[in-house]
């Protein structure tokens, strides 16, 4: 029988194909993402669930040559000390990922979480102010794949360190830092699972309660 609601067959096939083929992108190409373009990635970013309907997000945009350098040595910081945490083969393969495209991309966004005004659902679960950024993070990335924009989440960063560098006002928390552009290749699969570094894991589905 179907649901009244649902789209139309061509329209379903575009919405999984995004979801599906979207890959966290870590080599850009140069030229800049045109303004009505980003425009309509913002509008799928601020059309996401809310708790309370908080919209608890802000972004800041990241052009400028210096600015990008000064985040890239805070990665490379972070990476050094993340690297120590592995050893032997480990080790070797972590040495080999690409894990960043940050000097390449036309842009970067810093995605905080804002201080609001108190609204429902927040109080029991404060957490969940967080997962609304994160999930307008995910409209985003979707989005930017039908576009054929690509999109890298660095999160090998301190972000108490970026938060200094961009003047966030107090109360204003890092929750994503993102590379954006158009990418070089578009990989079939996850970077992380083609070099090796690991395998994806299967849906995990239990009926009524965990085994
Ligand atoms: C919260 C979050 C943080 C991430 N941080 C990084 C990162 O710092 N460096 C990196 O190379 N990839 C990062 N990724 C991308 C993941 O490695 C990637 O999503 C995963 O390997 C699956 O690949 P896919 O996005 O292409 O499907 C991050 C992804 C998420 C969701």
């Amino acid at each position: 029988m179907g649901s009244y609601w649902a789209f139309s067959q061509g329209e379903r096939e575009a919405v999984y194909r995004a979801i599906l083929a979207r890959r966290d992108i870590r080599h850009f190409r140069p030229d800049p993402i045109p303004e009505e373009v980003l425009k309509r990635l913002y509008q799928a970013f601020h059309a996401a669930p809310s708790v309370g309907l908080t919209k608890p997000w802000a972004v800041v945009e990241i052009r400028e040559r210096g600015t990008k350098e000064e985040v890239f040595a805070l990665h490379q910081r972070a990476r050094s000390q993340e690297r120590a945490l592995f050893q032997g083969k480990a080790q070797r393969v972590y040495d080999r990922l690409r894990l960043e495209g940050l000097l390449e991309a036309p842009l970067h966004l810093a995605v905080f979480q804002r201080p609001v005004p108190r609204s429902l659902g927040h109080q029991t679960m404060p957490e969940t102010l967080t997962y609304s950024v994160v999930l307008a993070v995910g409209n985003l990335w979707i989005a930017a794949r039908a576009e054929g924009i690509g999109v890298g989440w660095v999160s090998i960063l301190d972000p108490e360190a970026v938060e200094r560098l961009l003047g966030a006002p107090p109360g204003y928390r890092l929750v994503a830092y993102l590379c954006l552009g158009y990418p070089r290749a578009w990989p079939e699969e996850p970077l992380l699972k083609r070099a090796g570094w690991r395998h994806e894991e299967p849906l995990l589905r239990y009926r009524e309660r965990f085994p």
